[in-house]
């Protein structure tokens, strides 16, 4: 039986790409999405993958979510916490509304996304959990004090994880991707955007696929000895 794989924010851009390559890779996979219908139903629609609506920063609605799809595909084994946004300001502008909703999405929505399956996991002896955290986690970014200090917190979720699961054969990596040619990358006003570009010596914006077979790789039954790690996707714009 094929293992059931959860990706949050995974009917649009670099989840979208994450959800279709397990899919291919043979993974039953359960993509969510916190508002956008139109959208999840398309990608329903032209890729069979069952999309979930809630909202990652809650964790009731995180844990129903995340029963829901237990009860209709079975236990899951992989997760993806790749949901995440943008509340971009320079800091002196920066309010507590735009901290807080992005501290509540990308970092609370990740122990409330790997929390709920961590039992499970642990009773299973497997689990494979991968966050998609970002290049400006680990170099800071101006404008995004709130998203910055996110993407580096859930490099210090993945690695303590990787400590407490590893006995259990669950592994907690990390992918750091670069700019990537998505929506929310496509939101920077386009004079930023490239001299963004510019920055990157492959001379081009990243593809959500190149990210997704990261993901693939990371997941499978064979990576059982990378645990903990930072992959970093970015075309050499910043090197760790
Ligand atoms: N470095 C230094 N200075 C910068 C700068 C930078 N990277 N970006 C902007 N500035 C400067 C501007 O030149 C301007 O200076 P002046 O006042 O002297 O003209 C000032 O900062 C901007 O001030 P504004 O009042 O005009 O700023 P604003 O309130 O309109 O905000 C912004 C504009 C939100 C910062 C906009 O420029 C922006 O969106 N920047 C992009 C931020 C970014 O890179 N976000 C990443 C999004 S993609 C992502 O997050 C995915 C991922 O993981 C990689």
């Amino acid at each position: 039986m094929s293992r059931v794989a959860l990706v949050t924010g995974g009917s649009r851009g670099i989840g979208a790409a994450i959800s279709t390559a397990l899919k291919d890779a043979g993974y039953t996979v359960a993509a969510t999405y916190a508002g956008n219908d139109d959208a999840a139903a398309q990608f329903t629609e032209s890729t069979g993958i069952k999309t979930y609506k809630w909202n990652v920063a809650d964790y009731e609605d995180s844990k129903a979510g995340i029963a829901k799809v237990e009860e209709e595909l079975g236990p899951v084994e992989v997760v993806v916490a790749n949901a995440g946004i943008t509340r971009d300001a320079p800091f002196h502008k920066m309010t507590p509304d735009q901290w807080n909703e992005v501290v509540g999405t990308n970092l609370t929505g990740v122990f409330n996304t790997i929390h709920p399956v961590w039992p499970g996991m642990r009773d299973r002896k497997f689990g494979r959990i991968v966050v998609i955290s970002s290049i400006n986690g680990q170099k800071g970014q101006f404008a995004q004090v709130n998203y910055a200090a996110t993407k580096a917190g859930d490099l210090g979720i993945v690695k303590s994880l990787a400590q407490e699961g590893a006995r259990a054969n669950i592994t907690a990596n990390a992918i750091c991707p670069g700019y990537i040619a998505t929506d929310m990358v496509m939101a920077v006003p386009e004079k930023v955007r490239d001299s963004i570009v510019a920055q990157i010596p492959t001379g081009r914006l990243g593809e959500p696929e190149e990210i997704a077979r990261a993901v693939v790789f990371l997941v499978s039954d064979d990576a059982g000895f990378i645990n903990g790690s930072t992959i970093t996707a970015n075309g050499a714009q910043h090197l760790v």
